[in-house]
């Protein structure tokens, strides 16, 4: 049961996916208006969500009213069609483009960001040098790449999340730090938003 739910919260799929997604919509709203906070997106601002799940954030960021250009990858078919549903209006007005597939493995074809974030994904990355190189050669020059993970004494507590413990909030800083981000900041709130400049 409980390894089915770490399944589940990796990559959602089928009847379990939607109420995780759900649980996931309930549990993280409070860290993504956080994590847009930091994120200061401004007008003509190019935008990325990596892992977006139901497209919860994307909704809420897109209330921000702030005229920005919103994309989002997620590798979950579930996830992607639930959150092309939610921000429909969003999609056909030209403002959100949103993609299926893995952030790994999918080629930009030189498209830049100004900003880019991810909530509750890094725990499934393996190799955060790969990660982070990845994303740094998607940014613009003094784009921002903020990440919100939570804290490992959470994890402590569920035990469907034993296996999302992988990182220290130093390893993070000093990841991002060797793959060529610069000003690597965190602040603590029930978790962890790192936020470093390209
Ligand atoms: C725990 S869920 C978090 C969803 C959402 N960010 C939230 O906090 O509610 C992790 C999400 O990241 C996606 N994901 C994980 N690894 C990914 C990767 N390498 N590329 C694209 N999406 C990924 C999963 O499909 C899933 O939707």
């Amino acid at each position: 049961m409980f390894e089915l739910l770490g399944k589940q919260l990796r990559k959602p799929s089928g009847y379990w996916g939607k109420l995780v997604a759900k649980m996931m919509d309930k549990r993280n709203k409070k860290f993504y208006k956080e994590i847009i906070n930091i994120l200061n997106v401004k007008n003509g601002d190019k935008v990325l969500e990596i892992g977006y799940g139901s497209g919860m954030g994307i909704q809420l960021l897109a209330n921000t009213k702030v005229d920005c250009k919103i994309h989002g990858i997620d590798f979950s078919e579930l996830m992607f069609n639930e959150a092309s549903k939610r921000n429909k209006i969003l999609i056909e007005s030209g403002i959100l483009h949103l993609r299926f597939g893995d952030l790994l493995t999918s080629d930009f074809n030189n498209e830049k960001y100004d900003k880019v974030f991810c909530v509750n994904v890094i725990y499934f990355w393996n190799d955060l040098q790969l990660v982070f190189k990845k994303i740094n050669s998607i940014l613009n020059d003094s784009a921002v790449f903020c990440i919100f993970m939570t804290h490992e004494k959470e994890f402590q507590h569920q035990k469907f999340a034993v296996d999302f413990f992988k990182y220290t909030i130093e390893t993070v800083v000093e990841e991002l730090r060797k793959s060529g981000f610069s000003d690597v900041n965190y602040t603590f709130e029930k978790g962890y938003f790192i936020s470093a400049i390209k």
